[in-house]
């Protein structure tokens, strides 16, 4: 299959609408999208990215006034989402029959989610049905944030990548619950704690899951890049992998020069957002070099640092025995 990288909204939303999957933009991740009503399109996404279909996909849609079409939220909820929505934020929220079993893995609860990309709105727009969307990667691999990433990944695989340039925000939404007058926050993300916290009186909770599946035998883990990555102390991991070549992942430039190690500041300022939009690129850019070894420290835990540090701890276990 030849791949083809454009900014056609109506190609892209023919080959939606004859079941195909088609990779989109948005402000967080580049997502792989097919019809979220229809199985066949929904299981062409699991196979593309050879991902477990224990793993649900979260349902992007156009406006909060379809969050209805789909969901049994009540006002409070519908409130909540639209302060939120569109934005880097999606809901677990308790779904009706029509939306397919494949999608959200079983489980009664469905992800929704606006996308803030004009391209993507549009074609959800034109769309009479919404999209189920994984990131636009092989499972298990760096997210991808610029249609070139996606085409790394799955060139031969899809027929078309909506082009919208690279994605501001640079990781994943953050995933929310309303649950007895609390905030369940289960993936932290693209919107940062303290921005929800500032528009709501809702206690938030953190209940963010390991997302490895959880099985036995060699698993690659999420958002792992092809060189090992190890977080922690940077002083004495340099120390100990002093014969290595390393490429050292930080916040800011640093003065370390020593002749084995390479930096990658994420922001000249220490900018914890800026940081997070470069992180996924910056990843990928030292995995097209050959170090021996990536080397991280924790990051501040504020603002998207939560989301910076949970995708490189994750990223850290290479493989899981
Ligand atoms: O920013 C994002 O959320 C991007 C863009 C493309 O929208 N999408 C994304 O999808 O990150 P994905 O599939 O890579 O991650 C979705 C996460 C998974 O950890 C999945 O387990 C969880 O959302 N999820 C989806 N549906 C769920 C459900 N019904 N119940 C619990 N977790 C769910
Ligand atoms: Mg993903």
């Amino acid at each position: 299959m030849n791949t083809i990288i454009g900014t056609d909204i109506i190609e892209a939303k023919e080959l939606l609408e004859k079941d195909e999957v088609v990779a989109i933009p948005t402000e967080t991740v580049y997502g792989l999208a097919g019809n979220a009503l229809s199985e066949k399109a929904i299981a062409k996404i699991f196979e593309v990215k050879n991902r477990p279909q224990f793993n649900p996909l979260i349902m992007h849609i156009y406006s909060t006034d379809e969050i209805k079409k789909y969901t049994y939220a009540d006002d409070e909820v519908l409130a909540f989402a639209k302060q939120f929505m569109p934005g880097p934020l999606t809901m677990l929220l308790k779904k009706k029959n029509s939306v397919p079993d494949l999608l959200t893995a079983g489980s009664d609860k469905v992800a929704i989610r606006i996308p803030k990309h004009p391209l993507t709105l549009q074609l959800l727009q034109s769309l009479d049905f919404p999209l189920a969307a994984p990131s636009a990667n092989p499972s298990g691999y760096v997210s991808p944030v610029t249609a070139e990433h996606v085409l790394q990944g799955l060139k031969g695989k899809i027929p078309y990548i909506l082009n919208g340039g690279a994605c501001v925000v640079g990781v994943e939404s953050t995933i929310v619950e309303l649950q007895n007058d609390k905030l369940i926050v289960h993936r932290l993300g693209g919107m940062s704690v303290e921005e929800i916290q500032s528009k709501t009186d809702l206690p938030v909770v953190l209940q963010t899951h390991d997302e490895r599946p959880q099985t036995s035998g060699k698993m690659k883990s999420h958002y792992a890049t092809k060189t090992p990555l190890i977080m922690g102390d940077v002083n004495s991991l340099l120390q100990e992998y002093k014969s290595k070549k390393i490429a050292l992942l930080s916040l800011k430039p640093s003065d370390i020069h020593q002749s084995n190690v390479t930096i990658f500041p994420l922001s000249e300022t220490g900018n914890l957002t800026e940081a997070a939009s470069k992180l996924f690129s910056t990843m990928r850019n030292i995995d097209e070099q050959s170090f021996d070894i990536i080397i991280t420290e924790h990051f501040p835990d504020k603002g998207l640092g939560r989301a910076i540090n949970d995708r490189l701890s994750r990223a850290q276990y290479i493989y899981k025995e």
